[in-house]
């Protein structure tokens, strides 16, 4: 057997590459390693992956086999062009690491081709539906905090108000990780109404009283921090400052939490493979590893974070 390796980005993906080619290498199984996500797959753009050249890769952010966003997989032709690459290559199972975009292509190339393949949940959003924690997510949330922690000094020092605008289009988990973590104030997530007069009126009011240190966590998707800085500058006249974290939060040494994330379910998405399973997600939910079906990984995921808002302003 001949297995191809596509993947995204995020800290943990190398970690999982180096587990996957050391897994299979011990069996005797060949790895392919697939250039510029399915982009790559598409244009045929291939290296071998030996057990050597995953050395020293542990503890490096992003991807060695680098990545794309590809229009072109989305369509059947696309997708058919994707088989054919594997068909010449002689690669037989197909190993994708990535986020939900990743494993529904993943999905699509089991289902309408008829390819071998197992998905690894790896997403800083952590919006994998039916999988409690992908590789990179720890990271980006560790990332986050540290900068947060950074903020806060001068929050505290000057007696401003900050928001602090952190990753998450369609997810609020990063947010609420951080928000939570790191003992602010406020957070706005996607998945919640934003109710900006009565974030306003309670800093006003909290100010009157004398508490002049305030930390707002926005995700991306919720509203721009720059919006939200300015309504709570109009309403309270408060001194208020801005930081963007941006793609900080996907790059840098992933964890302990996340390598061992990526070790075991690098290692367990081989096993699976050539246990002749196919059309599956690994997890390690509930500390088990185990397997969903990848169609589980198409739909979106509802993270209950009601419960977590409600201990942020508990704590506050
Ligand atoms: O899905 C991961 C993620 O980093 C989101 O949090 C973010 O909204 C999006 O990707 C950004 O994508 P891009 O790097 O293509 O702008």
């Amino acid at each position: 057997m001949k297995i191809g390796i596509v993947t995204r980005d995020c800290a943990g993906i190398n970690a999982a590459i180096r587990a996957v080619v050391r897994t299979a290498a011990n069996s005797g199984v060949e790895v392919v390693g697939v250039l510029r996500g399915y982009e790559g797959l598409i244009a045929g753009e291939t290296r071998p992956l030996d057990r050597r050249s995953v050395s020293g890769i542990i503890n490096l952010g992003g991807t060695i086999l680098k990545t794309s966003r590809s229009e072109a997989f989305r369509t059947e032709v696309g997708q058919r062009e994707a088989a054919g690459t594997l068909r010449r290559n002689g690669i037989d199972g197909l190993i994708v690491i990535g986020g939900n975009g990743s494993l529904s292509g993943a999905h699509a190339l089991a289902e309408s081709q008829g390819v071998r393949v197992v998905g690894v949940p790896a997403t800083i959003d952590n919006d994998v539906e039916g999988v409690d924690a992908a590789i990179g997510a720890d990271t980006a949330v560790n990332v986050a905090l540290d900068a947060l922690d950074k903020i806060r000094d001068t929050a505290t020092s000057l007696e401003r108000i900050f928001v602090v605008e952190v990753m998450g289009r369609e997810s609020g988990w990063i947010a609420m990780q951080v928000a939570l973590a790191g003992g602010c104030e406020e957070v706005l997530v996607p998945e919640m109404p934003l109710d900006m007069a009565a974030l306003t009126e309670e800093i006003r009011a909290a100010s009157a009283q004398g508490k002049m240190s305030w930390i707002v966590i926005v995700a991306e998707g919720r509203a721009r921090a720059e919006d939200v800085a300015a309504a709570i500058r109009l309403s309270t006249g408060r001194e208020t400052r801005v930081a963007v974290l941006g793609h900080i939060q996907r790059g840098g040494r992933p964890t302990a939490v996340d390598r061992l994330l990526a070790a075991r379910l690098g290692h367990e998405a081989v096993v699976r493979l050539l246990a002749g399973e196919t059309d599956v997600l690994v997890h390690g939910n509930g500390g088990r590893l185990g397997t969903l079906p990848l169609i589980v990984a198409t739909r979106p995921k509802r993270t209950p974070l009601s419960e977590s808002y409600r201990l942020v302003k508990v704590l506050t």
